[in-house]
């Protein structure tokens, strides 16, 4: 069942559209990560979905129930769901137990006790339930904003930044927390990032946003495989995009590209005309039957020497990153051979659906 729906819902600030005629759904259970560039409308996608925003125009439905539509909203309270921010807006006077508890008033005492002492086992908090905030570190204070927003026992949970105050060590293992509540509670969860690897090491699905737009949901795999859209194929993983011209489309899926005085076959639905070759790191290799470029700088980066490479069939174009055995020096030429890729259309959409997974979505009504 889709757990979170979206049809085409816009949200304006003046005239900045912070959300842009966005269609999309997420089945229950699932952990979306949202990804894009700042100012792109994650904040106000999340907000949406919490009630914190009304839509100007679509409809929004949470668990099949229509939340917000001309003439219909529910608030915020009656959503069920759970939300935890970059800042954690604990409050300073009340031990942890009692912020954690401070929502749940409702409940009757017992009930909600064993509620506030079942969400910090959860984070692993068990025996720190009367500290007061200060008493805690920045990853303790996290779990506890966490576990305030799980006590509730939310069907979804929206994650902005929730991270981004943290050392990278305590990123990680609360990533791991996250995994590890999300498959314990089977809850929905969102999670705004703004970091790549953080976002395709922690979710099952990943939606790139750019100016107001999804622009392509997907799982991380498909996200470097078969990007939608050039934003996408440049956005991720340090991604580049060459002009080159399809002459052919091939009937195993990949198509004939011209790229310099050479031809050559690279997966892609393109059937001829001005395209766009998509190309990570992993897919170039140092090789001296590849394509001749000459590099234009060096880095050392992840254990790795990276150098930018400039096509001298391509000088205009963006370098392409190779990854070098050892050290290189600005100027050298050398070749590159290509593993992989994949080839979009210059302008518009693909002239056939891509084959790909029900997975790869472009924001086209669900
Ligand atoms: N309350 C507001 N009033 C006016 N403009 C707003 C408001 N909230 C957001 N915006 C604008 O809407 C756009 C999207 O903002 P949003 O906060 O959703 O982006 P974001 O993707 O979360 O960015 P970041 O990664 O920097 O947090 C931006 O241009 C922002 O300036
Ligand atoms: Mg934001």
């Amino acid at each position: 069942m889709a757990e979170i729906s979206f049809k085409r819902v816009s949200r304006r600030f003046g005239n900045t559209p912070a959300v842009d005629n966005v269609s999309t759904t997420l089945e229950s259970g699932r952990f979306l990560a949202l990804l894009g560039p700042s100012g792109c409308g994650k904040t106000t996608l999340l907000r949406l979905i919490a009630g914190l925003e009304r839509p100007d125009e679509g409809e929004i439905a949470l668990g099949g129930q229509v939340v917000a539509a001309p003439g219909r909203f529910v608030e915020p309270e009656q959503r069920a769901l759970g939300m935890v921010f970059q800042s954690y807006a604990l409050w300073p006077h009340m031990s942890v137990a009692g912020n954690i508890g401070f929502g749940l008033n409702r409940l009757p005492r017992v009930e909600r006790e064993a509620r506030v002492l079942d969400a910090l086992r959860m984070v692993g908090l068990g025996d720190m339930f009367d500290r007061k905030p200060h008493e805690l570190s920045g990853g303790q204070r996290q779990r506890v904003a966490l576990a305030r927003s799980l006590a509730a026992r939310p069907r979804i949970l929206l994650l902005d930044e929730p991270l981004a105050n943290l050392d990278a060590h305590l990123r990680q293992s609360m990533l791991a927390e996250f995994r590890r509540i999300h498959a314990a509670t089977g809850c929905t969860m969102v999670f705004v990032t703004h970091d790549q690897n953080e976002a395709m090491a922690v979710a099952d699905q990943v939606g790139v946003m750019d100016r107001g737009r999804i622009e392509q949901m997907a799982t991380p795999m498909d996200l470097f495989d078969r990007p939608a859209t050039p934003m996408v194929a440049r956005f991720v993983g340090n991604g580049r995009t060459l002009p080159v011209t399809v002459q052919e489309r091939l009937a195993d899926r990949t198509c004939r590209i011209r790229i310099g005085d050479r031809t050559i076959a690279v997966p892609g639905q393109v059937a001829h005309g001005p395209g766009w070759l998509c190309l990570h790191p992993r897919d170039l290799s140092p090789s001296t039957e590849g394509i001749a470029g000459t590099i234009s700088a060096v880095r050392f980066e992840d254990g790795y020497y990276l150098a930018d490479v400039l096509l001298d069939a391509l000088p205009e174009a963006d370098a392409l990153p190779l990854r070098l055995p050892g050290p290189a020096r600005q100027g050298e030429k050398l070749r590159i051979a290509l593993r992989g890729g994949w080839v979009l259309p210059r302008d518009g959409v693909p002239e056939t659906p891509i084959a790909a997974p029900a997975e790869v979505r472009r924001g086209v009504p669900a």
